[in-house]
């Protein structure tokens, strides 16, 4: 009998690993059958750009967490593919910080050659999975027919991402604010915030990204409150951080220090969580934002159910090769090519990178630390072997970039540690660039 492989999302982790298994495929191994679940009516996961907000036309949670005008926060060369290069698919190397369109049209390039699509069950969501006498029940929801059904699988890969469920702290007088409050994930155009006076809480990568979109498009003032330490970039003369908002009177907004000022809108940068409604208690994952996830042996096998795998449930700062990685050490375990431990084993791999991490003092060893992680797993499978530690260093001269200025580090280039071409200047310095269309950013 044929195994059965279910995968929950059509996001860059579950396309890693459809492309995983059709590259084993067309090395002529039997492979099992694979069926990918994707909620959406399109493949990409938070690429594929959505205006929606709240709850998508089925009712169901809107997924993308994405906004008009956002261009990639870190640079191209360390997520590029090892077996599909930026140049393979635009026919020549691009600039280094791809707007939002270029991404997904790049993501959807190699899933495309590889023939993959007809996997996917689009606009079906996943409502159940359940464990019992050794076969996963997977029961999804068809969309548009509004038909529920169930089937059996072997294994079940879980890539439904995790910045989608926002992380929403409230904050005394928010009920009643005269403007308006919102979290990251349902921000979507930055022009909403021309001429106001905003205030962002949180100081991560949203944070950043959002304040810098509100402050290009003519936001009056950006005013960034933090909880544990202000991010300290060398920001405009309109940009002010300040400690933690401690309430809300009216327009005004209180700061743990005794400042204060007037605001128009609110947006909590305050994170996601992983959250996975479909899930039964015993496979539910628990874990933080953080490398090393709690519970997953190899960072993608789930100790107490090593037939389930979780993808991408990492804080990211290597994304789709990492994705990439880790598809393919799933795929070479589902059909039997490393044999996984015991569950003490599974646990101590496990405590033994929490421990690692923990270790770790700087935003560098981190970056280091999940380099290590991909390497740990391409030496395990047939994933083309690249240049981690290169695509690490392009990491390190990004964060120094970011330091000389942070409204300019897109406008660096870097080399690919795939092909070993160096990215063109882009034409147009970022803060001017107000056309982020696939047209307009590649005409270099
Ligand atoms: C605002 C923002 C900007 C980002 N920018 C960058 C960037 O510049 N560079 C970078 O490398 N990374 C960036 N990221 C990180 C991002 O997490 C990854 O690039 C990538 O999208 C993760 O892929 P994924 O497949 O794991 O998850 P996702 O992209 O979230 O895809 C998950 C998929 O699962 C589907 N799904 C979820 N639940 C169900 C269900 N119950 N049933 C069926 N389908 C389901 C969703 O519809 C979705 O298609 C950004 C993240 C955010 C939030
Ligand atoms: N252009 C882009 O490419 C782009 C843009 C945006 C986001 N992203 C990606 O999106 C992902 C998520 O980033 P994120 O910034 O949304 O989440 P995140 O990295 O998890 O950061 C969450 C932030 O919220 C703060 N926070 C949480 N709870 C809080 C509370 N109760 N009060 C005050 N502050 C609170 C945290 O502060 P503490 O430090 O105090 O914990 C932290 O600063 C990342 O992978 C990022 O790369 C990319």
């Amino acid at each position: 009998m044929t195994k059965r492989v279910a995968i929950i999302g059509a996001g860059p982790s579950g396309l890693a690993q459809l492309r995983a298994f059709q590259s084993a495929k067309e090395n002529g191994e039997a492979i099992p059958e694979i069926v990918c679940f994707e909620k959406q009516d399109e493949w990409g996961g938070l690429w594929n750009y959505t205006w929606r907000t709240g709850v998508d036309q089925y009712g169901e949670p809107v997924h993308g967490s994405m906004y008009r005008y956002l261009w990639s926060n870190g640079p191209k060369e360390g997520l590029e593919f090892a077996d599909y290069s930026f140049e393979e698919h635009f026919g020549k190397q691009i600039a280094s910080y791809p707007p939002r369109a270029v991404l997904f049209d790049y993501i959807q390039g190699r899933v495309a050659k590889a023939g993959v699509r007809d996997w996917i069950r689009f606009e079906t969501v996943v409502r159940r999975v359940e464990f019992a006498d050794g076969k996963f029940t997977v029961t999804v929801k068809d969309l548009p027919n509004a038909r529920e059904y169930a089937e059996e699988f072997d294994h079940v890969i879980c890539a439904s991402g995790h910045f989608s469920t926002p992380n929403v702290p409230e904050f005394e007088g928010f009920d009643t604010f005269k403007g308006r409050v919102l979290h990251a994930h349902d921000f979507r155009d930055a022009l909403e915030f021309k001429d106001q006076d905003i205030l962002i809480v949180g100081t991560s990568y949203s944070a950043e990204d959002i304040g810098s979109q509100c402050w290009k498009y003519g936001a009056k003032s950006i005013t960034v409150s933090h909880r544990t330490a202000a991010m300290g970039y060398d920001w405009p003369e309109n940009w002010a951080e300040v400690p933690l908002l401690t309430k809300v009177v009216g327009n005004t907004a209180h700061f743990k220090d005794g400042t204060s000022r007037d605001v128009d809108a609110i947006i909590l940068c305050t994170g996601y969580q992983h959250h996975f409604p479909f899930m039964a208690e015993d496979l539910n994952l628990r874990t933080a934002n953080r490398l090393a996830t709690n519970g997953l042996y190899k960072g993608v096998a789930y100790v107490h159910n090593p037939a389930l795998f979780y993808l991408g449930m990492q804080d990211q700062w290597f994304t789709f090769n990492m994705f990439d990685a880790q598809a393919w050490w799933v795929r070479d375990a589902i059909m039997g090519k490393i044999a996984m431990p015991d569950k003490d084993a599974m646990l101590a791999d496990v405590a033994d990178r929490v421990a690692r991490e923990d270790a770790g003092e700087s935003d560098y060893d981190a970056i280091w630390y999940q380099g290590d992680y991909i390497k740990e797993l391409i030496a395990e499978t047939d994933y083309p072997t690249f240049d981690v530690e290169g695509a690490c260093q392009a990491f390190k001269e990004w964060k120094g970039h970011k330091k000389q200025g942070i409204m300019t580090f897109r406008d660096n280039g870097y080399k690919s540690v795939m092909t070993g071409t160096m990215a063109p200047k882009h034409h147009t310095p970022w803060k001017d660039a107000l056309d982020d269309t696939l047209e307009v950013y590649l005409q270099n």
